[in-house]
């Protein structure tokens, strides 16, 4: 199956349950927000990347005073969830589209929460993005880097090493770009004043099987799965606790970016 299509229907199984696992997105969302809201000061024509099920489109909805909204996503589930948040007379565009192909347009603001790190040529997609905006335009977005889900990278490699594998299964994070791959990408695809900021934040969970149901629940599980043992899976779940549980609860590191940039 291709890379595309598993992204999809990892995010699509989930469609129901995201929301009640996604508090870092909103976090994200949020951060975003207030990140633009000089933008927002006059209505925008503003195209939304990865929508989901719309938590950022309908804060951009409230926020954008009667101006044009086009609200994409690879999936026609979650856009049905969105639109169904938004209610029918939400004045907006939805688009079940690869917003990696999507390059029309004359847009005052591009933005994305959370979902760039799922892209397959950012370089490409950048640059057309570059194009799509009117000029003095802004692309924003928020996206998670490499650090993400650390404490479980390190156990499941502990976890291998114990039992003698050659190699661990690898963490999807570990090949999400860092904050200064976005910022070349983005001066290479022609953007100026180019702001990133980076937060660590961490979750806390009760125990590593609930961290996973919940990374399970939000689709955000790895696109190209190598399929593991049972044997492996404990493994992991003990080495994750006996390193990091503390205080009754075991940590969960979530490496935030996020950036603004002028055409
Ligand atoms: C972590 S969710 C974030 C959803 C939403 N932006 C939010 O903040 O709740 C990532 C979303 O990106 C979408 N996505 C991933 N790659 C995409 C692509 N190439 N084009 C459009 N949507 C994409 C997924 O379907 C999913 O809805």
């Amino acid at each position: 199956m291709d890379i595309k299509e598993s992204i999809r229907r990892n995010f699509a199984r989930r469609a129901g349950s995201y929301d009640r696992h996604a508090d870092v997105q909103r976090l994200m969302a949020q951060g975003l927000l207030a990140r633009v809201q000089e933008e927002l000061a006059h209505p925008r024509r503003i195209l939304e990347v990865g929508c989901g099920t719309g938590y950022l489109t309908a804060l951009l909805c409230r926020s954008n005073g009667g101006g044009e909204l086009v609200a994409l996503d690879l999936d026609a589930a979650l856009i049905e969830e969105a639109r169904r948040r938004l209610g029918p007379d939400a004045r907006v565009s939805w688009l079940v589209t690869d917003g990696e192909s999507f390059s029309q347009g004359d847009f005052d603001l591009i933005i994305a929460n959370a979902t760039f790190q799922w892209f397959t040529q950012p370089g490409a997609t950048l640059r057309a993005y570059f194009q799509a905006l009117s000029p003095g335009g802004c692309l924003a977005f928020s996206t998670l880097g490499p650090e993400t889900f650390g404490e479980l990278d390190v156990s499941m490699r502990q976890a291998a090493a114990a039992m003698n594998l050659e190699t661990a299964p690898e963490i999807t994070a570990r090949r999400f770009l860092n904050s200064r791959d976005w910022e070349d990408l983005l001066t290479r695809a022609g953007f100026s004043r180019v702001q990133m900021a980076r937060q660590i934040i961490t979750a806390h969970f009760p125990n590593v099987p609930d961290f996973l149901r919940a990374l399970k629940a939000l689709g955000a599980t790895n696109p190209r799965p190598r399929p593991f043992s049972p044997r492996l899976f404990n493994a992991l779940i003990q080495a994750y606790e006996a390193r990091f549980r503390q205080n009754g609860s075991v940590p969960v590191t979530y490496e935030v970016i996020w950036s603004l940039a002028r055409k």
